[in-house]
Order: structure tokens, then C-alpha cells, then sequence
């Protein structure tokens, strides 16, 4: 499973990448905000430090223009992946940057027969909100379950992002059930290594360092 960090924040991202956590990062208008910084700058910024896919959002919601911005976003660096809103005007934008050779994330996935749209529009990344059909109820990995099972039945190769992870749960689901990828929050990765046994076990060992003084440099 590949693991994308889910913020614009460079300190965060860094801090990651240099422990191998960062397979890709991705953004949107919200984190954006949230950095305070410029998106073009910020996102040079990304590019620069991770090797792997950075998806930057477009802001229009004509196709016209979402083509217009994703050929500018493309220009920024070659590990760009343009994220467009599912919407026809977003898939036509899709169909458009991905037959020029654009990497494509299509975002703001709610139903498994908008994957099947992605998929069919050429997307590289289907982007599944899991945390937001939770928050109405729903169950956001019945969604990942469907769009992996349909994407295998016809061999589809856009590779399923779940998103809006907001749990340990979450990733660990989504690995159970084969997404492709999976962005987090920086918090989210970092809280993927508690457990209470851990803790307890290196405190006995400590003690036993201790009591011993066990020394091997
Ligand atoms: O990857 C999409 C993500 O940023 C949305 O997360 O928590 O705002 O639903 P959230």
C-alpha cells in the first residue's frame, strides 16, 4: 500500500519523507488555506522534496478553464498529478489531461458508480472520502470494498486513493480490503505506531537494562 500525506504543511512532509513514509502527498483548496501560503509556491515546494505523485487541485468548475489550470499546474513539476472534482465538467477535464499523458486524481468520490465514470474517463487515482460518508452515516469502506471489486472485475488500472482517513481504522481497512493508496493526515500516520504493549514491554526491558546495566557500547 502506498501512503500519501494528506497536508500542505513542508515541515510535516518532511518529517515523513525522511523516515520513508511519503510514497506521494496530496492537497486541496482547504490545506491550501490552512498552509497560508501560495499554491503554486507551496506546491513547487512539495515537488521538490517528494519523489512521488503531488496532487494540486484545480480551482474552476468549467472544463475549459480546469484544462487551462491543470496544463499550468503540470508545469510546475513532473510529478504533478492534477485532482479534479467528480463532476462531467471534472471527467472531461480528466479525459483531456490524461490523454495528454497527465497523471489524474479524481476527488470527491462518493458512490462506486462515479469510480466507474473515473476509471472510464482515464483517471490515475479515484479519491473515495471515507471520513465524510462516516460523518453522514454511511459507511465509507463498503465504498472501497465495491470500487475494488468492480475496478478488478474489468481490470481497470486507476488506482483507488481512500481519502478523508480520519482513524487508524481507516487505513488499516482500506489496506485489509486492497486500496491501491491511502492519504492521511500527518497525525493519522504518526499515531499508526501506539500500542499500549509496546510501551509497556520497552519500560520492563528498560528496567532490566537498569538493574543489570546491560552496556553494549
Ligand atoms: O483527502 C481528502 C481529505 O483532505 C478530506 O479529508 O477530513 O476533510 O474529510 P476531510
Amino acid at each position: 500500500m502506498k501512503f500519501f500525506v494528506d497536508t500542505a504543511e513542508i515541515d510535516a512532509i518532511a518529517e515523513l519523507n525522511d523516515l520513508g513514509m511519503v510514497d506521494g502527498v496530496t492537497t486541496n483548496p482547504s490545506l491550501i488555506k490552512k498552509s497560508g501560503r501560495d499554491i503554486i509556491e507551496v506546491t513547487k515546494e512539495i515537488c521538490d522534496l517528494v519523489d512521488g505523485p503531488v496532487s494540486a487541485e484545480v480551482t474552476a468548475t468549467d472544463a475549459e478553464t480546469m484544462i487551462a489550470e491543470g496544463r499550468k499546474l503540470v508545469e510546475i513539476a513532473e510529478n504533478i498529478a492534477v485532482k479534479v472534482p467528480l463532476t462531467w465538467d471534472g471527467l472531461k477535464a480528466c479525459k483531456a489531461l490524461s490523454d495528454d499523458g497527465h497523471m489524474v486524481n479524481v476527488t470527491l468520490c462518493f458512490s462506486a458508480n462515479q469510480a466507474l465514470l473515473a476509471a472510464k474517463a482515464g483517471a490515475t487515482f479515484i479519491s473515495p472520502f471515507i471520513g465524510r460518508l462516516d460523518d453522514i452515516n454511511l459507511d465509507g469502506m463498503d465504498l472501497i470494498a465495491d470500487i475494488r471489486d468492480i475496478y478488478d472485475n474489468y481490470g481497470f488500472e486507476t488506482q483507488i486513493l481512500a481519502a478523508s482517513i480520519r482513524s487508524v481504522n481507516h487505513v488499516l481497512e482500506s489496506a485489509r480490503i486492497g486500496a491501491d493508496v491511502m492519504t492521511a493526515p500527518p497525525a493519522v500516520i504518526k499515531s499508526m505506531i501506539n500500542h499500549p504493549l509496546t510501551d509497556k514491554g520497552l519500560d520492563a526491558f528498560l528496567k532490566d537494562i537498569a538493574a543489570a546495566d546491560i552496556k553494549i557500547l
